[in-house]
């Protein structure tokens, strides 16, 4: 199989778990559910479920709570794109190629669909001590919901997203560190989250988990910078959202700061020694790897 046929089969996989946590829309909220399933639903390339699956692969059995957390992060991660595309913060009319929640369900709905699947990826997260059947695998499930809560909140994504907002304002002054917080946090965060879980609940120790939080920060940086790129070079077409948002709405991005060619190297540099970090381990996961240098050359 190659690595295209792979990622297809393994983001079906992923998709399915996602899928299996979602709410049934019934009941007199039926409509905050439709909205969060809308949302969900939209598709994506589901990445942080399936960079935490295949990191807990690198270190071998994570057990059967594994699909909890896949399925809360990507919950986490969607509401995130819900409340980011409302008019008070990006004012996005799409996303996924897709019109955006609110534009669908309105902001009312848009912003409690998003508080929703917030509160829900903690109550499936937590669904996976019901399936610990050890003390080990209890205390990892403890350590796995303190690493969501940290990376989502005001000390991880949350944070960077402040950030990120107050260096929009007019009379912001954005320096180079702060850009690199911003993307440290808004969107880094999530994807040490996935990966850092996905090693912790297969039993990965601490040096190890240490490593992997360093790898992942990059690729989550990478990733960012990767974004920032699309929004010049992408099209509509390719990437279900319109690009030259960024420059629409007068943002400081990596490339206006660092120019085009340098944020190219960037993503390449950062890219190359977050795998050159997976293979240390005395395990290897070629799937693996193969999806973190494809951030690279990735087009949407
Ligand atoms: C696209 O991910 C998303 C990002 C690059 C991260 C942006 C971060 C935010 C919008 C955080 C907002 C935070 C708050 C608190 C509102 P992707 O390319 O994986 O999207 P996909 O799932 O559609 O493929
Ligand atoms: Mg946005």
């Amino acid at each position: 199989m190659n690595f295209k046929e792979e990622l297809e089969k393994k983001t079906g996989e992923v998709e399915a778990v996602v899928k299996r946590y979602l709410p049934a829309q019934e009941g007199y909220q039926r409509r905050v559910l439709e909205a969060m399933d809308y949302a969900v639903s939209a598709g994506g390339k589901r990445l942080r479920p399936l960079l935490m699956r295949e990191t807990a692969a690198l270190f071998g059995e994570a057990g059967e709570g594994l699909s909890c957390f896949m399925a809360a992060i990507e919950f986490i991660h969607t509401y995130s794109l819900i409340h980011d595309d409302l008019p008070a913060l990006d004012n996005d009319d799409y996303r996924r190629g897709r019109k955006t929640t609110h534009v669908v369900y309105g902001e009312d709905i848009a912003v409690i669909a998003g508080d929703g699947l917030l509160n829900y990826a903690y109550e499936t997260a937590l669904r996976a001590f019901d399936k610990a059947e050890t003390i080990e695998a209890y205390q990892r499930t403890a350590h796995a919901m303190h690493i969501l809560g940290r990376k989502a909140g005001v000390y991880g994504m949350v944070g960077g997203q402040c950030a990120d907002l107050l260096a929009d304002k007019p009379e912001a002054e954005v320096t180079k560190d702060v850009l690199l917080f911003i993307h440290k946090n808004k969107t880094a965060a999530l994807i040490q989250a996935a990966m850092t879980i996905g090693a912790v609940l297969a039993g990965a120790d601490e040096k190890a988990v240490a490593q992997i939080e360093r790898c992942a920060e990059n690729i989550g940086v990478a990733f960012q910078i990767q974004d920032d790129i699309l929004d010049v070079t992408g099209s509509l077409e390719v990437l279900g959202k319109p690009t030259g948002s960024d420059e629409k709405n007068h943002k400081l991005t990596y490339v206006t700061m660092h120019g085009l060619e340098e944020s190219k190297r960037q993503v390449e540099a950062l890219s190359g020694e977050a795998v050159g970090i997976l293979r240390t381990f005395p395990h290897r996961n070629a799937f693996l790897e193969t999806l973190a240098e494809q951030l690279i050359y990735r087009e949407k």
